[in-house]
């Protein structure tokens, strides 16, 4: 499991791992944080004690990058006041990410693979390793050829920081960062699963896609489609009504082409497409990588974040990329939903899935 811990580069790992420490999720527009408890010490299952949602006024974050740091700070803050926590695990956006997948010896002593890698970065990414975190997993091993198949993260150092500095200044102790699609994976993906899944993050301001295989996360990418432009393209048929209303023709009528849905269900259709065709595009890339094609191929498609509920968005992606396409069950690996009914509903809880996993990391 890729575990993004860059914050023990900035400074060493506080004592705290044994503490759950609140999942908190920063979007351009909102902040999402859960917080997990073991519902008995000696119990399995986890119970849920804080959740809630915080908005974050515009222009402090945009597009993953944060422009004001205090501002920021003052919306940790709140969510501090409202939660007392102290302990936080935070999600670093994709579209500041850089993935790439290398190889090195197999018999490379672990204490050289990170300068190893460490050349590697600038043939990789576009960012000199003096400016840069990274962080690796070990994917598998080429036996005959001795060769082992690494993925590497990498953020600009100035991106992590800011949001450190954040963490600071609202007094709360950030434990972990993480990737956003990273995180989303260990909330919905089972344990047990070793193939490959695409996941999709379908928010209010953009969609993030992961691929992520045998737990890992190898790819990630941002799309431009968001609910805000779903929202504002229907009411150019529907008037200036309001997003509740907006929110429920979404989520019960959809891509339907019922009748009194004709012209939303149109419109709505080549959001749907373009999605089709960008999801298509990385899907065969990924598949034409030539390493391990049969392993890689991808069996799942993962939808989550709140503008996953657009109806029949699920059965059209099936049908249209042949990759059989669901909702996230985003408290899988928290409790099962027979012995605990959370206290956030089903569609809403899709928008909860990176910060569900942040939450998790302390529980696996
Ligand atoms: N039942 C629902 N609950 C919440 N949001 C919903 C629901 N149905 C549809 N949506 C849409 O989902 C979007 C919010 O999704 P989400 O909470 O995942 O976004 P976000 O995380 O704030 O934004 P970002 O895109 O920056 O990650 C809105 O556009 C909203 O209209
Ligand atoms: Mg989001």
């Amino acid at each position: 499991m890729s575990v993004l811990s860059l914050v023990h580069q900035i400074s060493p790992p506080p004592r705290i791992m044994a503490f759950p420490c609140v999942g908190v999720d920063i979007s351009d527009t909102s902040l999402k944080y859960v917080k997990f408890e073991r519902n008995h010490p000696t119990d399995e299952g986890l119970i849920l004690t804080h959740w809630g949602d915080v908005e974050i006024p515009a222009g402090i974050v945009e597009r993953g990058n944060v422009h004001d740091v205090a501002k920021l700070a003052g919306v940790l803050k709140k969510m501090k006041d409202l939660c007392g926590a102290r302990y936080v695990n935070i999600s670093l956006p994709e579209e500041r990410a850089y993935l790439f997948e290398t190889t090195i010896a197999t018999n490379t002593p672990t204490k050289d693979i990170r300068n190893l890698l460490e050349f590697r970065l600038e043939e990789n990414v576009p960012l000199s390793p003096r400016d840069a975190y990274f962080d690796y997993d070990i994917v598998g091993e080429d036996t005959k050829m001795r060769m082992t198949r690494v993925a590497v993260t990498v953020y600009a150092k100035d991106t992590i920081h800011n949001y450190y500095e954040a963490c600071q200044q609202a007094g709360l102790v950030a434990a972990a960062f993480e990737i956003e699609a990273q995180a989303i994976a260990r909330a919905s993906i089972s344990q047990a699963l070793d193939d490959t899944s695409m996941i999709v993050d379908f928010g209010k301001t953009r969609m993030g896609v992961g691929i992520v295989h045998r737990g890992m996360l190898m790819y990630a990418s941002t799309l431009e489609t968001s609910g805000s432009q779903m929202s504002q393209d229907m009411r150019s048929v529907l008037g200036d009504i309001d997003e509740s209303e907006i929110t429920i023709i979404k989520n019960t009528k959809g891509l339907s082409k019922t009748k009194d849905n004709e012209a939303v269900a149109a419109l709505l259709m080549k959001t749907a497409e373009a999605i089709a065709d960008e999801l298509g595009i990385r899907i065969h890339y990924w598949h034409t990588r030539g390493i391990e094609p049969e392993a890689r191929a991808i069996k799942k498609i993962i939808l989550c974040g709140g503008s996953a509920n657009l109806y029949g968005l699920p059965e059209y992606l099936s049908d249209v990329l042949g990759i059989p396409t669901e909702r996230a069950q985003v408290w899988g690996n928290a409790f099962s939903l027979e012995e605990y009914v959370p206290p956030i509903t089903q569609k809403y809880s899709y928008g909860y899935a990176t910060a569900i996993g942040l939450a998790l990391r302390n529980f696996m």
